[in-house]
C-alpha cells in the first residue's frame, strides 16, 4: 500500500483574527451550522478521548446531541469503558473533523454527568429501537456471539413491546463537557494552516495563533 502520494491542498477558507468571534462557543456554532447545512451524514460526530487508570488514552466516536451555554452534551452508558474512565478521570478531549470544509475543532475540558431528569427526558425522545438497543446492551462488555446479542435484544422487545414505555437503564445517560480550551484549525494552501486556540484565563477567553 503506497500512501506517499496522497496529498491535498486546502483552499476552502481562512481563519483570521479579523473574522474570529470573541466567544469560542459562537465560533463553534458558526462553523458547525455551516457544516450541518451541507447535509453530511453524522455531521454531529466527534471523537472523544479519555484516559483510563492504566494511563492509556482511548478514543471513539459519539454524537454531539446538544450545545448548551456551559458546554457540549453526548449520551452513552456510564458503565461502558468510556463512562467508567470519565467517572474516574473527568478530563476529556473532543475532536471534530469537517473534511468538506477542511476544518478541525479540538476541545479539551472536563465532564460531569447530566442530572437524571435530563437523562429521562432525552431517553423518552429516542426512537423505540434505540431505546431497546440501549436497554439491551451492557456496552463494552463481552458477549458470546451475535446470536446471543440478538436474543437479548429480542427478549427486551418482548418485555417492552412498541408503544409501551421502555424504562431507561440506570446506567444510561449524558455527559456535559465543560471546555477549557478550543482550537480551530483551518487548512490553508502550502501547509500554512490557520490555528487559533482559545483558552480560559481568569474567566475570560483569550486567543493565540499557533504555528501549523
Ligand atoms: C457514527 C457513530 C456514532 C456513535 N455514537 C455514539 C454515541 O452517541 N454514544 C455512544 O455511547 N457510542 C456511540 N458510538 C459507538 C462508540 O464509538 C463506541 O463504540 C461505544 O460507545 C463503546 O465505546 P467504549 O467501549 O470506549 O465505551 C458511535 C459510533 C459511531 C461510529
Amino acid at each position: 500500500m503506497d500512501l506517499h502520494n496522497i496529498r491535498e491542498d486546502y483552499k476552502f477558507d481562512s481563519l483570521l483574527e479579523s473574522n474570529l468571534l470573541n466567544n469560542p462557543f459562537d465560533q463553534f456554532k458558526n462553523w458547525f451550522e455551516t457544516y450541518q447545512h451541507l447535509g453530511v451524514k453524522d455531521s454531529n460526530a466527534m471523537a472523544i478521548a479519555t484516559v483510563g487508570d492504566d494511563g492509556i488514552p482511548q478514543n471513539r466516536i459519539v454524537l454531539l446531541k446538544e450545545v448548551r451555554e456551559e458546554g457540549f452534551v453526548f449520551y452513552t452508558n456510564y458503565a461502558s469503558d468510556k463512562g467508567r474512565q470519565l467517572i474516574l478521570n473527568p478530563n476529556i478531549s473532543a475532536l471534530f473533523f469537517w473534511r468538506e470544509q477542511e476544518r478541525q475543532v479540538r476541545i479539551t475540558g472536563t465532564v460531569r454527568k447530566l442530572d437524571e431528569q435530563d437523562n429521562e427526558n432525552y431517553f423518552k425522545t429516542r426512537p423505540y429501537l434505540s431505546q431497546i438497543g440501549a436497554a439491551a446492551s451492557n456496552q463494552s462488555e463481552a458477549i458470546k456471539d451475535r446470536n446471543a446479542l440478538e436474543a437479548k435484544f429480542q427478549k427486551f422487545q418482548e418485555q417492552h413491546p412498541e408503544g409501551s414505555t421502555v424504562p431507561k437503564p440506570e446506567s444510561w445517560g449524558g455527559f456535559l463537557i465543560t471546555p477549557k480550551s478550543f482550537e480551530f484549525w483551518q487548512g490553508r494552501s502550502g501547509r500554512l494552516h490557520d490555528r487559533i486556540i482559545y483558552t480560559l484565563t481568569d474567566g475570560d477567553w483569550c486567543t493565540k495563533r499557533l504555528q501549523p
